[in-house]
């Protein structure tokens, strides 16, 4: 369920603080980020909602305030290959907008979500006028190549538990908290997803925590994953290299 809102310069010195931190409009004079602070639409989404799908034609950009958002490419059986998590700052469907081709993946929450929305024609508009903006969208891009390298890297060259050492390790690396019991993941995943975004089963998944579990290695309690011994998880990497 999508609730649509009135723009974002509603919400007065908010907007420019939100869009400050955007990586896209970073440098941006403060004239043209008003300017496109009325053109940013508010969006949220329940989790499990799905914001696209692959082949769907692309006419809008999003950015990610508060949430996650699973991008995965799903497979005739029902099966889905998880290519990455989009969370707070992130940018989603560029790649339509920029090369005019359908979306390359489908995206669905995995949490309750807030994002903005820009327009094919705003976006553009932005690349054009500002040219630190095409650089932000290089590095963007960049970064997702990096990521999809390691990841392909990771799917030939590991077994599933460095695999899923690698992945948990990660996902803390960019959303963990300390807690009292350890690094909490910072990401609510079921074992079918943490199994798709490794390329494994969901039944290997379960039977790795449940061990590494017995060994006080991670905690794994509903969809919360905590690592409670980095040291010895990252030592379940390295032995699988
Ligand atoms: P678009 O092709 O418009 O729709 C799907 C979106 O998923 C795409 O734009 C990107 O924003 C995002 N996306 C696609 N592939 C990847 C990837 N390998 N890593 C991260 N994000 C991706």
């Amino acid at each position: 369920m999508t609730t649509r809102r009135p723009p974002v310069s509603d919400r007065g010195g908010e907007a420019l603080d939100l869009l400050l931190n955007v990586v896209l409009f970073r440098g941006m004079p403060s004239n043209m980020l008003l300017e496109l602070a009325q053109k940013l639409r508010p969006v949220r989404y329940r989790a499990h909602t799905d914001i696209f799908h692959e082949g769907d034609e692309g006419a809008t950009l999003y950015i990610i305030l508060k949430g996650a958002v699973k991008i995965f490419i799903p497979s005739l059986d029902g099966r889905e290959v998880v290519l990455a998590v989009h969370r707070k700052y992130d940018l989603l469907g560029e790649m339509s907008l920029l090369d005019d081709h359908p979306r390359s993946a489908s995206a669905t929450t995995i949490e309750d979500t807030e994002a903005v929305s820009l327009s094919r024609h705003d976006f553009l508009s932005v690349l054009d006028r500002h040219p630190e903006a095409q650089r932000a969208i290089i590095d963007v891009l960049v970064a997702r190549l990096r990521a999809t390298n390691q990841s392909i890297q990771d799917a030939y060259l590991l077994d599933v538990p460095g695999r899923l050492a690698r992945r948990l390790l990660t996902i803390a690396e960019e959303h963990g908290e300390e807690t009292e019991d350890g690094v909490d993941i910072g990401l609510r995943v079921s074992q079918q997803e943490l199994a798709n975004m490794i390329g494994a089963s969901r039944v290997a998944v379960n039977k790795q925590l449940q061990q590494w579990r017995k060994q006080k290695i991670v905690d794994v309690n509903r969809q919360r994953v905590t690592i409670v011994n980095v040291t010895a998880l990252q030592r379940e990497y390295a032995l699988s290299q």
